[in-house]
């Protein structure tokens, strides 16, 4: 099954390696990046299979022209990829506002204007699949320094949830990618890194790593997502890499006992239910 592919952020890391992966599978690929210069040697390569086009994903007109560009000179387009993102970072207490609002500007509302602007190409032609880079910590949540960042990912998580309910009817499916660390610019080039102070040294100090040690290989990871692209049953959700697989399943299994823990109290609520029920047992720890 040839497909095409619609990818955002392409010049470098996973995106990049997804086009390359699609275009080894035989697929063709609109590679969009804000640096279409930055995919001459896949031109050099691919040829025709593969067309550069400019995109930075927080401008909503040139997300509309390069999707209709796509579908020009495609005819179609069968995967959406929302990849653009990344993350800069720094304590809550002391972030700069603006670059707070920044970030989610890519990795938010870059993923909501693409995926508007996909839907009505995806519903004329009767379906197709959306891929959005979310991360395991949009799932787990909790690592310091990067709350832009994570609460974005998981604001993908909730928008895209709406989005598969909303688009099922037309044929339309949506996965959730969750990775935990690759080997890419992610945390390297790409991440801007502001003053930690003291008391967040333990913290958010300690959170900085380097992207060499992350077992993550970003060719793997794309050539999984061009194989599962081809399948009809895709998952809602997929955790990529080991510590993803972990985490996700751990984080997954907490809340199921919580829930069931306080289910009673949760019922007890509505009315005609019993009420008032006792607390679960107050221990700490
Ligand atoms: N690597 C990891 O450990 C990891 C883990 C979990 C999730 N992820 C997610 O995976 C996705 C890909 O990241 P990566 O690891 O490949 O990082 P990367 O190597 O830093 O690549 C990021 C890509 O996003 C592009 N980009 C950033 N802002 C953009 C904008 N406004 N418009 C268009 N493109 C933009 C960059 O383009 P330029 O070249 O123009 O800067 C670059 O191509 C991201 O959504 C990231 O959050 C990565």
């Amino acid at each position: 099954m040839q497909q095409t592919w619609f990818i955002t952020g392409s010049s470098r890391g996973l995106g990049r390696a997804l086009a390359r992966a699609a275009l080894d599978a035989g697929d063709t690929v609109a590679a969009t990046a804000r640096r279409p210069e930055a995919l001459a040697d896949l031109v050099a390569e691919y040829g025709d299979r593969v067309r550069p086009i400019a995109l930075d994903v927080t401008d909503p007109d040139a997300v509309g022209a390069a999707l209709a560009e796509a579908r020009e000179v495609f005819g179609r387009v069968d995967v959406v990829v929302n990849n653009a993102g990344y993350a800069n970072v720094a304590p809550i207490e002391t972030a700069d506002d603006a670059d707070v609002r920044e970030q989610f500007e890519t990795n938010f509302w870059g993923v909501y204007h693409v995926s508007k602007a996909a839907i009505p190409l995806l519903r004329a032609q009767g379906g197709g699949l959306v891929i959005q880079f979310s991360s395991v910590g949009g799932r787990v949540g909790g690592s310091p320094g990067i709350a832009s960042y994570q609460a974005a990912k998981f604001a993908i998580d909730g928008f895209s949830r709406v989005l598969r309910a909303e688009t099922a009817p037309f044929g339309v499916k949506v996965l959730v990618v969750e990775p935990s660390g690759f080997r890419t610019d992610w945390a390297g080039a790409s991440m801007t890194v502001h003053e930690v102070p003291e008391a967040y040294a333990g913290t958010v100090g300690a959170a900085v790593r380097d992207p060499a040690t992350f077992p993550g290989d970003p060719e793997r990871a794309a050539a999984i997502l061009v194989r599962v692209a081809k399948r009809d049953d895709v998952p809602e959700h997929l955790p990529l890499g080991a510590v993803a697989s972990a985490m996700s399943v751990a984080q997954d299994e907490r809340l199921l006992a919580s829930d069931r823990r306080w289910a009673a109290v949760s019922v007890s609520a509505d009315v005609g239910q019993p009420y008032p029920v006792e607390l679960p047992d107050d221990v700490l720890g």
